[in-house]
């Protein structure tokens, strides 16, 4: 495949890389972190205040918006970017996933899956071939195979399982997606849960098939962090260093250091944005859970060294009572100072690598996430 979303590399350290990944709507800095926005929308959030935080991309749902409003028209309504008024790259999800925990009464068969929407109950049936036309509908710069994750722990045999139907699925949707759509992208999804040698043979298969960059998919679904680091390394090797690489659905804060400090240069998680709506504040000194009485008299400001000023000018004790009262303020403002917190620690990552400290970076900022808690 031609390159149609070329990576740059400016600097390493490590296994580490910082650069950009060029699309025709615009740069992604990388490491990146991807603001979910599922239902064409990043919740509580207006595009342009996304983009203060940073994000140079959000990434967006094929099972989400087939059932409402519908691929077709958003694309008679001119398409995603237009439709969300957000003119940066999005990335779609390619729907099996979030099927397989969301949806009621699914079915997997080798055509694809079938399921029962979660908001009316309607039934629907989703392909790769569907999937791959939903995503070229929707107009995403960057889409996802159709692939299965299995959650762990699972026995090897149900991961090898799901692994082979993810590459016969990945040979399809590489199918669908065609070669009629200049500057867009496809990556694959390596599986094969924890075991080593189905990575290592599903991301060697997926390179045969030559995608545009490599995601990494089904971990963070219930094994240790270590168990998704070692994996990450098993896989990491087996992928051309020339191209993008995409943890989905990661993670923590640390769980994002350690992955990029292997090589990883993309990632999405509603972690940021979840947390934020339930009262949960990432900050330098770690994570505070405003619904905690100690809050309530606390007059310091959230994070005193947050780009987001929401979390400068405002004390604790103040969102503390805004969550507790249920004020729809509270979600807005958390939303935005986390994911304010997610930029600012990929552009603090960025910067590390580019001056080869990464390492050390890593270490203040975990001090700091220590020092807060103690
Ligand atoms: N989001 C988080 N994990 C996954 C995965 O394994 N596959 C897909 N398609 N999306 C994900």
């Amino acid at each position: 495949m031609t390159d149609a979303i070329a990576l740059t590399i400016h600097a390493r350290d490590g296994a580490a890389r910082t650069g950009a990944l060029l699309t025709p709507r615009g740069d992604i800095r990388t490491p990146a972190f991807m603001p979910v926005g599922t239902a064409a929308t990043v919740k509580a959030m207006r595009p342009e205040d996304v983009r203060a935080t940073g994000a140079d991309i959000v990434l967006s749902n094929t099972y989400h918006l087939m059932l409402a409003p519908g691929a077709e028209r958003i694309a008679r309504l001119g398409g995603l970017h237009r439709f969300m008024n957000w003119p940066r790259p999005i990335l779609t999800d390619s729907g099996g996933f979030q099927v397989m925990s969301l949806a009621k009464l699914r079915k997997i068969n080798g055509n694809g899956v079938i399921f029962q929407s979660h908001i009316d109950g309607s039934r629907h049936e989703l392909t790769p071939e569907r999937s791959m036309e939903i995503q070229r509908l929707l107009g995403a710069d960057i889409q996802m195979q159709m692939d299965e994750c299995v959650k762990l722990p699972c026995p090897p045999e149900e991961a090898e399982r799901a692994m082979r139907l993810s590459l016969r699925w990945a040979e399809r949707s590489k199918a669908a997606f065609g070669d009629d759509q200049p500057g867009r992208a496809l990556f694959g999804i390596v599986q094969g849960g924890v075991e080593r040698t189905l990575r290592i043979e599903s991301a060697r298969a997926l390179v045969g098939m030559d995608f545009h960059g490599y995601a990494i998919g089904g971990l963070a679904v219930g094994e240790p962090q270590a168990d998704m680091l070692a994996t990450i390394e098993a896989v990491i090797p087996h992928l051309p260093d020339t191209k993008p690489r995409y943890l989905m659905g990661v993670g923590t804060p640390d769980d994002l250091l350690q992955s990029l400090r292997r090589g990883v240069d993309m990632f999405d998680c509603v972690m940021p944005t979840r947390a934020g709506r339930h009262g949960m504040v990432f900050t330098r000194a770690g994570r505070l859970n405003l619904r905690n009485a100690r809050f309530a008299d606390d007059s310091r400001p959230v994070d005193p060294l947050s780009t987001s000023a929401m979390a400068r000018d405002y004390s604790r004790a103040y969102f503390r009572h805004l969550v507790k009262a249920g004020e729809i303020l509270a979600m807005m403002a958390l939303t935005e100072i986390n994911l304010a917190y997610y930029q600012d620690l990929m552009a603090g990552a960025r910067s590390a690598i580019g001056e080869g400290r990464l390492d050390a970076y890593i270490e203040e900022t975990r001090r700091g996430w220590a020092e807060g808690e103690a």
